[in-house]
């Protein structure tokens, strides 16, 4: 039924594949006898070869086949550079990139979309041209934030995406599973090459009872993280079900699944429903909610599905929630929070207030915020902290602007902000309070580690839903609670706030706003990529050496970091992003952020050679030319946070051989794997503890490496005996290779000749 039906409205190359899938995922069910998950029939109905594919949740590698796959333009860089280092005329599988995080809020949209279009133009031309050259669809600075782009043009039910950008999972609000990834991965899929997942478990979550008041789609990842942690979701896929679905807006349960990120899940779904239907017809594809209505049954769970893991959630009783600071998982109602907040002493000055980014800047997301805005401005208030509104897309926007929501959040103070990442990414010119000031800010975006948003680790960041953000901002005041407490009006009478209302979609339809779409020219030859030798913004890379075939011995350790490692500390985004498509610059970054066990500071280590302590990366670099192997110890979870490769290409670049670190975050550590440095983790993790900063080390067993067999370390102390102790690793015989080869691409491009 669904021979050549377009994906979307843009591509006359991309159809959707419901027929195959299903008879793909029919083999599966031959095989296995048994219901199936509907996360399990997507990535089933993908498999490369359903005949011999081994499947056990947990355990296998699956090698499937996407429909897409989606890049920002930060991580497009060297994804494109890699893919170019192959040597193929264009993508194999449908590709789009998108211009978001590389604009820096500073005084408001518009101007700083052209300062940015000004300062980046090198990486834009980039970008364009080879898009143009690749075929791969292009979405110009100012078209909108990567994820609110997919959804509203290319993501549909059932499908399987990858995207280079951790928040990829976005699009499980519209029923597909949408996985995010490092460039390295990117770039075998633009390349036609099967991509492999480790089959992850499935955690339910049942929804009962429908959402009302000031409880907004928000609260349920808000809640969900505070049950599962940073670390709960770790190889597995979240997906939702239950009576409470339908009262979800599609863009709301988008709004949960790109959260799902923040719990480590590999990706979060939801069962095609008309909420979904309905936001299809909405956005100009009702010929594509036609096919999935043909294909209803395929497009949700088997009846009597097994989940590894069950959450039920009563979305009658959920509360609004306000999760951090500092990190995601830290939930607290809000009934509780002035509380909470005053026996932790967070400072509960409110100082700048920020709706939208990818997580929640719908039509809904907007229109609640604005209905609470009026209600203040009804009683004659505005907003008394800085208020930041940044749409998701051109798109949204351009109906906001036809609508009157924007006029609404003129008039209560608030700054419009270019359709991109902003300070979400900390790409934020902030001037409010001096770095080191300890201070509040509220968001309504996803993430909120130290330093995120502004680079000052004194700001205490808490992720909430629009509508708390909104009033929030009103009262100004962190223990404020919208739903027990009254504010004083222009006159001095108390009043509360009326609950928030809006609509899921737009009455009038979208307005799509300016253009920002490039297609890739019919004629493709002609087409130069513009690289200039020159640059330090993007650099031709060169290959990394194979392997030498043997073992580490004596192998000084670059830092043993200590707390949490995110790849934010590994390698920072803010200023650095402008350096992503120039490994030798950004390398200039590795770890600087990663607090070193032995000093308790950030970016001071001693040289093993000479003693005198300097920054992580130069004394990396030092090591490098001495021709010097070395090795970085870390704790749990190491690399958490974003999908970007350039954590793992840095280490590579400067001489790593191995990190060694009592667990790993999935994407980081297959990245380390795609670049040819090694991932281990300490079989008994107290080891971590009894190894010293100044300690050296063999890493042994490499020269045999097997999936599944452990490997030997040896410490050797600076005083004291010498000890060992076992390492544990997750390769397979495939990804061995990779390591033998020095690096995935190089595994590749080996392949194509
Ligand atoms: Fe951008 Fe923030 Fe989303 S960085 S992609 S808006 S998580």
């Amino acid at each position: 039924v669904d021979d050549k039906v377009s994906q979307n409205n843009w591509e006359n190359h991309s159809f959707l594949n419901y027929k195959k899938n299903v008879e793909t995922l029919n083999i599966v069910r031959e095989r296995l006898k048994r219901p199936f998950t509907f996360a399990e029939k997507i990535l089933y109905g993908h498999l490369d070869d359903p005949y011999g594919q081994d499947i056990e949740r947990g355990v296998s590698y699956l090698k499937l086949r996407p429909d897409r796959v989606a890049c920002q333009d930060a991580t497009a860089q060297m994804a494109i550079l890699q893919f170019m280092s192959a040597g193929m005329p264009q993508v194999a599988t449908p590709t789009t990139v998108h211009c978001d995080h590389l604009i820096e809020a500073q005084i408001g949209g518009e101007k700083d979309l052209a300062r940015a279009i000004d300062i980046n133009n090198e990486v834009y031309n980039f970008l364009a041209t080879a898009c143009a050259k690749y075929n791969i669809g292009f979405w110009r600075p100012g078209s909108g934030i990567i994820h609110q782009i997919v959804l509203e043009n290319y993501a549909f039910p059932g499908a399987l995406m990858i995207g280079t950008d951790s928040h990829t999972p976005n699009a499980g609000g519209l029923g597909m599973l949408a996985i995010g990834v490092g460039g390295a991965d990117a770039v075998d899929v633009m390349a036609g090459l099967p991509w492999e997942l480790k089959a992850p478990k499935i955690i339910g979550v049942k929804l009962t009872g429908k959402l009302s008041g000031w409880t907004a789609p928000k609260d349920i990842i808000l809640k969900v993280a505070g049950i599962l942690t940073v670390k709960g979701g770790t190889g597995a896929i979240v997906e939702y079900f239950g009576d409470g679905v339908d009262s979800l807006s599609c863009t709301g349960m988008a709004t949960i699944c790109n959260m799902g990120a923040e719990i480590g899940a590999t990706t979060s779904t939801f069962p095609y429903n008309m909420r979904m239907a309905d936001y299809l017809k909405a956005t100009k594809r009702g010929f594509v909610a036609e096919q999935a209505n043909l294909f209803a049954d395929h497009l949700k769970a088997d009846e009597g599905a097994e989940y590894d893991q069950l959450i039920e959630i009563d979305l009658n009783t959920l509360e609004p929630h306000v999760n951090g600071p500092f990190t995601p998982d830290l939930a607290t109602p809000i009934s509780k929070m002035k509380e909470v907040a005053v026996e932790n002493g967070w400072p509960t000055d409110v100082k700048v207030a920020l709706i939208g980014s990818c997580t929640n800047s719908s039509y809904e997301d907007m229109s609640r915020a604005a209905s609470i805005a009026q209600d203040a401005l009804n009683h004659g208030l505005k907003a008394q902290s800085l208020y930041t509104v940044t749409p998701g897309s051109e798109q949204i926007r351009a109906t906001i602007a036809r609508d009157g929501q924007l006029k609404v959040f003129e008039e209560f103070g608030g700054l419009l902000l270019a359709n991109a990442c902003g300070p979400c990414i900390g790409q934020w010119d902030r001037r409010d309070v001096k770095k080191g000031e300890k201070n509040t800010i509220v968001s309504s975006y996803n993430r909120n580690f130290t330093g995120r948003n502004d680079s000052n680790p004194a700001t205490h960041a808490f992720v909430t839903s629009p509508d708390l953000v909104t009033a929030f901002a009103i009262a100004g005041d962190l223990r404020f609670n919208p739903m027990t407490d009254t504010l004083k009006d222009k006159d001095g009478n108390e009043f509360m706030l009326a609950e928030p209302t809006g609509a899921g979609l737009p009455a009038l339809g979208y307005d799509p706003g300016t253009d920002t779409y490039q297609a890739p020219p019919e004629d493709r030859t002609v087409v130069t990529v513009a690289v200039a030798p020159e640059s330090d913004r993007l650099q031709v890379l060169k290959p990394f050496a194979p392997w030498d075939g043997s073992d580490g011995y004596s192998l000084p350790i670059l830092i043993k970091s200590k707390g949490k490692t995110t790849t934010d500390h590994i390698s920072q985004a803010g200023p650095w992003l402008k350096y992503r498509g120039h490994l030798e610059n950004i390398s200039n970054n590795y770890m600087i952020g990663a607090i070193n066990a032995e000093n308790d500071k950030a970016n001071t280590v001693k040289n093993f050679f000479t003693g005198e302590y300097a920054g992580v990366p130069d004394t990396a670099r030092n090591y490098r030319d001495r021709g010097q192997k070395w090795v970085v110890v870390g704790g749990d979870n190491f690399g958490e946070g974003s999908s970007r490769e350039h954590a793992a290409l840095e280490p590579r670049f400067l001489g790593g051989f191995a990190i060694i670190a009592k667990s790993f975050a999935r994407i980081h550590e297959t990245n380390l794997k795609k670049q040819g440095m090694l991932p281990l983790t300490f079989a008994d993790p107290s080891a971590y503890d009894k190894i010293q900063p100044d300690d050296t080390v063999d890493v042994i067993g490499v020269t045999t490496l097997a999936p599944g067999k452990n490997l030997k370390l040896v410490i050797h102390p600076k005083t004291g005996d010498v000890w060992e102790t076992e390492l544990a690793h997750t390769y397979n015989a495939e990804q061995i290779e990779w390591f033998k080869a020095g690096s995935a691409l190089n595994k590749m491009a080996a392949a194509q000749k």
